[in-house]
């Protein structure tokens, strides 16, 4: 097979503390139709899809189930390959940045970028967002949050190591106006270009060292290397780049398309490219950022409570009708837009009423009108030609609005093409023409033209809705599913047997269907509200517990620990001696609202310094699993201070 019928595309690697809802299924969605419908077309495909797994943000949620970061990932990944096996989702390979191919190439390619100098060590101050793993200056800060997701971010200093992007961007300027397709859609060209390249490039913090979940700088053990340095990687390593066996490299680099959400294009247009230059490697064909799904209240989100479930709705619609709504809905390089009822009222509109009819009409008449076998077309008529010219061209319209990554023009096509068969029907009344014998060949052509526009459709589906395709084929026997099958509309045979089926598409009640899943997700919401907690603690004897000497004390003094926003600084009284504990609980409380509190002291702790400060106990608290609450605890009445507590 020659270089060009090669398609290498990929989706980005997920986040396992993603918790994937229908949006972020969406790119993992349109990638898997266009990598079918290019291994349709007979190009040699590989898709490549993974996780995403280091950072800080999944060591923290490991730390607070008490698991360890990988335990904790290893559940999670398990999870999203059986989403994806749900939603047919049929990739070549599943690349973690936890296996150790990747972690190899991933050591080898930042000491390579340090050897070089492309790579220096220097220290990083800033404003860190935890959860998009992101660094931000002070002026890039919005309102004082994150300008990606909005969230508080924190002061953060810490020696790092550099990579020197300045050096790169006029040579990427300059590759993305000669290569017109590198960024799309269009407009997101114009983005990157105006509001990070032009004005000019920082150079990019590229390792951490305030937690340790992550891929350790070679020759540094103490960094590990920033996450998205990371998980750019993988679109590399997982073809074997920097590993002995470089076969799928060789074979498929470059990618001929990065299919990614906008969130992310200037990560995958900026700092991938630049990556790929100072590596001396090829740069991919295109990066294409498409639009998200939203909600009737915008962005999906937990705390919102709107996340639409895929498996929920997989298990109410079947799998078909959700890539259906997806492919057609989110337009071309903008936003779409999910609501149950839309949904629902789609489904009954395209797929029960136009689809679903067309194959139970044109099957039931053959089984009633000729035993079940398909006629043979003796008997054409001018009327005819209309739809035979649109299958025909429907085909050709389809394969360029996929080359161009328009699957909802392509999904559009098809439909002009059901909309016409069905119409075809109503102008030719074979119901009508089943009343004459003489008419038998009439009636017998117009039956194969539905035999044969309904293989077109089946084959054209077929990468969108593969299960419906089958589906279709089941009922028509049909053998010609090939994508030059449809270069002429004859691959019908006649005398092929048809099997009447099932509805493919039943029609929704919308109001009860509707009901429903109102009443499923009250019971959601009601459930979600229940309170969790962390997992106990391992048993401990009563004589474990002695060995702790709690005791009130009573707060004397309280200030603000200077350069620490976080603690306070507390002189308490313990039976007439005085002791200093420093507490992580300025976010909670005002200096002066402490003092004259009777709290509770650990008071047999080994003292430690903080920040400097010596802490002689630990004042306790109890606190919400996200700590957005916290009180101390204290004694409601007045007791001698010393009092043990037990
Ligand atoms: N881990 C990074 C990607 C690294 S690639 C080297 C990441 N992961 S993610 O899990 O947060 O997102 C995965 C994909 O889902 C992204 O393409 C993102 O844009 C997409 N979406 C998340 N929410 C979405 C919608 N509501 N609608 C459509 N796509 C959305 O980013």
């Amino acid at each position: 097979m020659c270089k060009d019928k090669r398609f290498y595309i990929t989706t980005p690697i997920y986040y396992p503390s993603a918790n994937l809802h229908i949006g972020n299924t969406y790119t993992t969605v349109a990638a898997d139709a266009l990598a079918r419908f290019k291994r349709l077309a007979g190009y040699d495909v590989f898709f490549l899809t993974g996780t995403d797994e280091h950072g800080q943000k999944i060591q923290r949620i490991a730390e607070e189930k008490g698991v360890t970061p990988k335990e904790y990932v290893d559940g999670i990944v398990a999870g999203i390959k059986d989403l994806w096996d749900l939603m047919n989702i049929k990739y070549d390979k599943f690349i973690r940045t936890t296996d150790d191919y990747h972690i190899k190439a991933v050591q080898d390619i930042f000491t390579k970028l340090y050897e070089q100098g492309d790579i220096y060590k220097s220290s990083y101050e800033g404003w860190y967002c935890t959860p998009c793993e992101s660094f931000w200056t002070e002026t890039q800060l919005l309102e004082g949050k994150c300008p990606d997701c909005g969230r508080p971010v924190e002061k953060a200093k810490e020696e790092a190591y550099f990579f020197k992007m300045s050096k790169y961007a006029d040579r990427l300027i300059e590759h993305i106006e000669t290569h017109p397709d590198f960024i799309q859609p269009e407009s997101r060209k114009n983005e990157m270009l105006n509001n990070f390249l032009r004005p000019g490039l920082q150079d990019l913090c590229v390792s951490r060292t305030t937690f340790n979940w992550g891929i350790p700088v070679e020759f540094d053990k103490g960094h590990v290397v920033y996450v998205w340095i990371d998980a750019l990687s993988n679109y590399i390593t997982a073809l074997g780049y920097g590993s002995e066996n470089k076969e799928l490299y060789e074979r498929y680099w470059p990618a001929d398309v990065h299919l990614i959400g906008k969130d992310i294009l200037r990560f995958h247009t900026i700092y991938w490219p630049i990556m790929l230059m100072a590596l001396g490697v090829e740069l991919p064909k295109q990066v294409f950022g498409h639009g998200w799904l939203l909600v009737d209240g915008g962005k999906m989100s937990k705390s919102k409570g709107n996340v639409v479930d895929p498996v929920v709705l997989a298990e109410h619609f079947g799998v078909d009708a959700i890539r259906y709504f997806l492919l057609r809905e989110i337009p071309f390089g903008s936003d779409g837009l999910f609501n149950n009822e839309t949904f629902i009222k789609k489904i009954n509109s395209d797929l029960a009423n136009d689809l679903g009819n067309l194959v139970s009409r044109t099957v039931a008449m053959i089984d009633k009108y000729f035993e079940g076998l398909i006629p043979a077309p003796t008997a054409k008529e001018a009327i005819d030609d209309e739809l035979i010219g649109l299958a025909l061209e429907t085909a050709k319209l389809v394969e360029k609005a996929i080359d161009d990554l328009r699957l909802p023009e392509a999904l559009s096509h098809i439909w002009t093409l059901i909309g016409r068969a069905n119409k075809y029907i109503d102008e030719t009344t074979p119901w009508i023409l089943a009343k004459d014998e003489a008419k038998k060949e009439r009636l017998g052509t117009v039956l194969y033209n539905l035999a044969e526009a309904l293989r077109f459709t089946s084959v054209l589906v077929s990468s969108f809705l593969p299960a419906t395709a089958e589906k279709i084929n089941n009922q028509l026997n049909a053998e010609h599913i090939s994508w030059n099958s449809l270069s002429s509309f004859d691959g019908t045979s006649a005398g092929t047997k048809v099997n009447k089926g099932e509805v493919i598409f039943p029609r929704i009640d919308v109001e009860a269907k509707l009901a429903e899943l109102d009443a499923l997700r009250e019971a959601q919401l009601k459930e979600n509200a229940k309170p969790s907690m962390k997992p106990l603690k391992e048993e401990i004897t009563i004589e474990d517990f002695e060995k702790m000497d709690l005791r009130v004390v009573k707060v004397l003094h309280c200030e603000a620990v200077k350069g620490a926003k976080k603690l306070l600084k507390l002189k308490v009284d313990l039976a007439g001696e005085e002791r200093q504990v420093i507490s992580g609980i300025a976010q909670y409380y005002k200096p002066e609202d402490l003092i004259g509190k009777y709290v509770v002291l650990v008071a047999n702790l080994k003292p430690v310094k903080l920040r400097g400060e010596l802490s002689q106990g630990m004042i306790l608290a109890a606190s919400t699993e996200d700590d957005s609450k916290l009180f101390t605890v204290s004694i409601p009445g007045e007791l001698p201070t010393g009092s043990e507590v037990r």
